[in-house]
C-alpha cells in the first residue's frame, strides 16, 4: 500500500463519521451524546416561535431531540437521518409520547421519497458533514421541498470535519440560486467556532 492509500485508511478509521454506517457506529455507542444539547437552543425555539408554522422539516435530526420538541408544540414535524440506528432511538426514546414527529431514514442528499412542502426547515449539525456535490444536492431537494418564503436554518461549524471552510459568504453562495441568506450570527457553540444561518426561500 502507498503511504498515500496508507494515510486516507487511517484517517478513515479514526477520522470523523461521514457515511451512515459510521454514523450508525458512532450510534451504537454512548458517545453520541456529544453531538446533541440537553436543552433546545433559543435559534430554534425563535424560529417555531416566529414563524408559527404547521410544519418542519428536520435535515440529520440524530436521536430526534429538537424535532420532538416542536411536535411537542403541536407542529407536524418530519425528521430526516441517514442512520437508521439513529432513528430506531429516536423512536424508542419517544414511544409512547402523544405528540410525534414523523421520522424517515432518508439521505438528505436525495429525499425523493418526501412529497410534502413545509412552513419552515432547520439542520443543527448536518450540512457540515456533506462534501461540494453533496451540498449542491441538498440545496436542490431543500428548495424542492421548503415553502416559499420559508426560513431554513442551519447551525454549522466553521471548519467542517472535511475541512471545507464555511463561513456568511460560503453559505450564501452554496444557496444563492434558491435561496436569500437574512442573517448569519457567530456563536461559540459546544466550544466550536460555528455559525447559525438563516436562509429564506425565494
Ligand atoms: C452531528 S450529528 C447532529 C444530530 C442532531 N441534529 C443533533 O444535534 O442532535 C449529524 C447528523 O447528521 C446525519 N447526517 C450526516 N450526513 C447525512 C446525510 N447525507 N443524510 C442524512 N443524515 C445525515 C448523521 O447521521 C447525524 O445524525
Amino acid at each position: 500500500m502507498t503511504t498515500t492509500a496508507l494515510n486516507k485508511t487511517k484517517s478513515k478509521q479514526f477520522g470523523p463519521p461521514d457515511t451512515s454506517a459510521d454514523f450508525d457506529r458512532a450510534y451504537k455507542t454512548p458517545f453520541h451524546w456529544i453531538w446533541t444539547d440537553a436543552r433546545i437552543p433559543r435559534e430554534l425555539k425563535d424560529l417555531l416561535e416566529n414563524n408559527k408554522p404547521e410544519s418542519s422539516l428536520e435535515l440529520g435530526c440524530g436521536t430526534g431531540r429538537f424535532s420532538a420538541y416542536a411536535a411537542a408544540q403541536r407542529i407536524h414535524a418530519t425528521a430526516v437521518d441517514f442512520s437508521p440506528v439513529a432513528i430506531e432511538k429516536a423512536k424508542s426514546r419517544l414511544a409512547g409520547k402523544r405528540q410525534q414527529p414523523h421520522f424517515v431514514v432518508g439521505d438528505v442528499t436525495d429525499l425523493k421519497n418526501i412529497h410534502s412542502q413545509f412552513d419552515v426547515s432547520f439542520d443543527i449539525g448536518c450540512f457540515h458533514c456533506l462534501d461540494g456535490a453533496g451540498e449542491m444536492k441538498y440545496v436542490n431537494e431543500l428548495a424542492r421541498l421548503l415553502k416559499s418564503g420559508g426560513t431554513h436554518l442551519i447551525w454549522a461549524l466553521d471548519t467542517s470535519p472535511s475541512d471545507i471552510k464555511l463561513s456568511a459568504e460560503y453559505i450564501a453562495g452554496v444557496f444563492s440560486e434558491k435561496f436569500e441568506l437574512v442573517k448569519a450570527a457567530a456563536r461559540r457553540r459546544r466550544l466550536a467556532a460555528s455559525h447559525w444561518y438563516w436562509l429564506v426561500r425565494k
